[in-house]
Protein backbone atom coordinates (compact mmCIF):
# COMPACT_ATOMS: atom_id res chain seq x y z
CA UNK A 1 0.00 0.00 0.00
CA UNK A 2 1.47 3.41 -1.04
CA UNK A 3 1.04 6.27 1.43
CA UNK A 4 0.95 10.24 0.82
CA UNK A 5 3.33 11.20 3.15
CA UNK A 6 6.40 12.90 1.77
CA UNK A 7 10.24 13.51 3.65
CA UNK A 8 10.28 17.67 4.03
CA UNK A 9 13.02 17.61 6.56
CA UNK A 10 15.42 16.42 9.22
CA UNK A 11 13.91 17.06 12.97
CA UNK A 12 17.21 19.07 13.70
CA UNK A 13 16.50 21.38 10.90
CA UNK A 14 13.82 22.80 12.78
CA UNK A 15 14.34 23.62 16.27
CA UNK A 16 12.60 24.12 19.38
CA UNK A 17 9.98 27.56 18.51
CA UNK A 18 11.04 27.64 14.83
CA UNK A 19 9.10 27.55 11.90
CA UNK A 20 10.88 26.71 8.55
CA UNK A 21 9.90 26.79 5.01
CA UNK A 22 10.17 23.82 3.09
CA UNK A 23 8.79 22.78 -0.78
CA UNK A 24 7.24 19.79 -1.79
CA UNK A 25 4.68 18.54 -4.79
CA UNK A 26 4.90 22.19 -5.97
CA UNK A 27 4.26 24.04 -2.82
CA UNK A 28 5.86 25.99 -0.38
CA UNK A 29 5.43 24.92 3.33
CA UNK A 30 5.85 26.37 6.55
CA UNK A 31 6.97 24.11 9.22
CA UNK A 32 7.14 24.87 12.78
CA UNK A 33 7.96 23.30 16.20
CA UNK A 34 5.37 24.03 19.42
CA UNK A 35 6.52 21.86 22.70
CA UNK A 36 8.26 18.82 20.94
CA UNK A 37 5.54 18.91 18.14
CA UNK A 38 5.65 19.21 14.30
CA UNK A 39 3.40 21.61 12.37
CA UNK A 40 2.84 22.17 8.83
CA UNK A 41 0.67 25.24 6.97
CA UNK A 42 0.97 26.66 3.62
CA UNK A 43 3.28 29.46 4.04
CA UNK A 44 1.25 31.67 1.69
CA UNK A 45 -0.72 34.09 3.44
CA UNK A 46 -4.81 34.04 2.37
CA UNK A 47 -4.60 37.65 2.84
CA UNK A 48 -1.90 38.87 0.59
CA UNK A 49 0.78 35.91 -0.31
CA UNK A 50 2.75 36.73 2.94
CA UNK A 51 5.47 34.37 3.45
CA UNK A 52 4.41 32.90 6.91
CA UNK A 53 7.65 30.87 7.54
CA UNK A 54 9.63 34.34 7.60
CA UNK A 55 6.62 35.33 10.31
CA UNK A 56 7.64 35.43 13.93
CA UNK A 57 6.50 32.41 15.80
CA UNK A 58 4.53 32.98 18.96
CA UNK A 59 3.96 30.17 20.69
CA UNK A 60 1.38 28.23 18.52
CA UNK A 61 0.87 31.45 16.17
CA UNK A 62 2.41 32.47 13.60
CA UNK A 63 2.34 36.47 12.76
CA UNK A 64 2.52 37.47 8.71
CA UNK A 65 5.60 39.58 7.94
CA UNK A 66 3.66 41.49 5.57
CA UNK A 67 0.66 43.27 7.69
CA UNK A 68 0.46 41.31 10.98
CA UNK A 69 -2.10 38.79 10.52
CA UNK A 70 -2.03 35.51 12.75
CA UNK A 71 -2.31 31.94 12.04
CA UNK A 72 -2.30 29.14 14.55
CA UNK A 73 0.17 26.22 13.46
CA UNK A 74 -1.56 23.54 14.50
CA UNK A 75 -4.51 24.19 13.14
CA UNK A 76 -4.39 26.63 10.32
CA UNK A 77 -6.87 29.05 11.45
CA UNK A 78 -6.89 32.97 11.92
CA UNK A 79 -6.21 34.41 14.85
CA UNK A 80 -6.01 37.91 13.84
CA UNK A 81 -6.85 40.14 10.93
CA UNK A 82 -6.32 41.52 7.96
CA UNK A 83 -6.53 37.85 6.83
CA UNK A 84 -9.97 36.12 6.99
CA UNK A 85 -9.17 32.51 5.49
CA UNK A 86 -7.61 30.12 7.26
CA UNK A 87 -4.34 28.67 5.73
CA UNK A 88 -4.02 25.03 4.80
CA UNK A 89 -2.90 22.58 7.97
CA UNK A 90 -0.83 19.37 6.68
CA UNK A 91 -1.29 15.83 8.38
CA UNK A 92 2.34 15.77 10.09
CA UNK A 93 4.35 12.19 10.83
CA UNK A 94 8.26 11.64 12.17
CA UNK A 95 9.44 8.75 11.52
CA UNK A 96 12.90 8.39 12.58
CA UNK A 97 14.42 11.94 11.91
CA UNK A 98 12.44 12.55 9.17
CA UNK A 99 9.44 15.16 9.66
CA UNK A 100 7.10 13.88 6.72
CA UNK A 101 3.84 15.77 6.02
CA UNK A 102 1.01 14.38 4.15
CA UNK A 103 0.37 15.73 0.42
CA UNK A 104 -2.65 14.75 -1.10
S1 LIG B 1 -0.04 39.22 3.45
FE1 LIG B 1 -0.18 38.33 5.42
S2 LIG B 1 -1.21 39.83 6.58
FE2 LIG B 1 -1.19 40.67 4.60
Amino acid sequence: MTDSFVTLARTEQIPEGAIRVFRAGGRRIAVSRVDGRFYAIDDICTHDGGPLGEGTLMGDEVECPRHGARFNVKTGAVVSMPAVVSVKAYVVRVLGDDVQVEIK
